[in-house]
């Protein structure tokens, strides 16, 4: 069987870092252990990016300066780990991809959805998850979870406007692809979501 390449989508707080394990038990049990990896990031060179993108600084930074460096973050991922991995018949999970700068830098920072599209087309030439899991919950309740969690980065100091904007991309990206993007209530019990998302992948895989 192709191997598959697996996203997991989410505001901060949404429980992706426990749902991402419930992916990769199930992958693991299934077709063998997948690489995990993570967005912004899965490289020394990328987690770097990563770096820049998220530490908190002084110098305001543009909203095309950070969609230009996930960009160039997700070529070196894709180039250096992704696609080498599923060639080799391994499959992929991510923490996070491109759907990700459809809600963060088009959603939350407004950036035109057309110019994600081209830069995209541009950088991948096409290149998606086979399927997408959106642990979807209201802004404020992953808001309240992220912050018990500690220090804040640069992108979780952004207001509830920015993650409500955020949470209506991922949900317009759910829309027009069903059949990858695939929503989970993220506002119920631990138990309850992790059950959605061993379905989901029953049925979808
Ligand atoms: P997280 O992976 O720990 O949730 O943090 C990554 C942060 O980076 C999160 O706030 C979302 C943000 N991000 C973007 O703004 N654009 C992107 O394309 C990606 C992958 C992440």
């Amino acid at each position: 069987m192709k191997p598959r390449f697996i996203s997991v989508e989410g505001l901060e707080g949404a429980g992706k870092t426990t749902q991402l394990q419930v992916v990769t038990d199930f992958v693991t049990a299934h077709y063998g252990p997948p690489r995990v990896t993570r967005e912004p990031g899965g490289t020394p060179l990328a987690e770097d990016i990563r770096s820049v993108i998220l530490s908190p600084r002084t110098e305001p930074m543009d909203a095309w300066t950070e969609l230009l460096l996930v960009f160039a973050a997700r070529k070196q991922h894709v180039a250096t780990v992704i696609q080498p991995a599923l060639a080799s018949g391994q499959w992929v999970v991510s923490d996070r991809f491109t759907d990700a700068t459809y809600a963060y830098q088009g959603g939350g920072r407004q950036l035109p959805w057309e110019h994600i599209q081209a830069l995209e087309e541009l950088v991948l030439d096409g290149f998606q998850p086979d399927l997408t899991l959106w642990l979807d919950c209201p802004a404020e309740l992953g808001l309240q979870r992220a912050r018990q969690r500690g220090a804040l980065d640069r992108i979780e100091l952004e207001d509830i406007a920015f993650f409500e904007r955020c949470r209506k991309a991922y949900e317009k990206r759910a829309q027009a692809a069903p059949q990858r993007f695939v929503r989970i209530d993220a506002s119920r019990s631990l138990e309850e979501v992790s059950a959605q998302v061993r379905q989901t992948l029953e049925q979808q895989l």
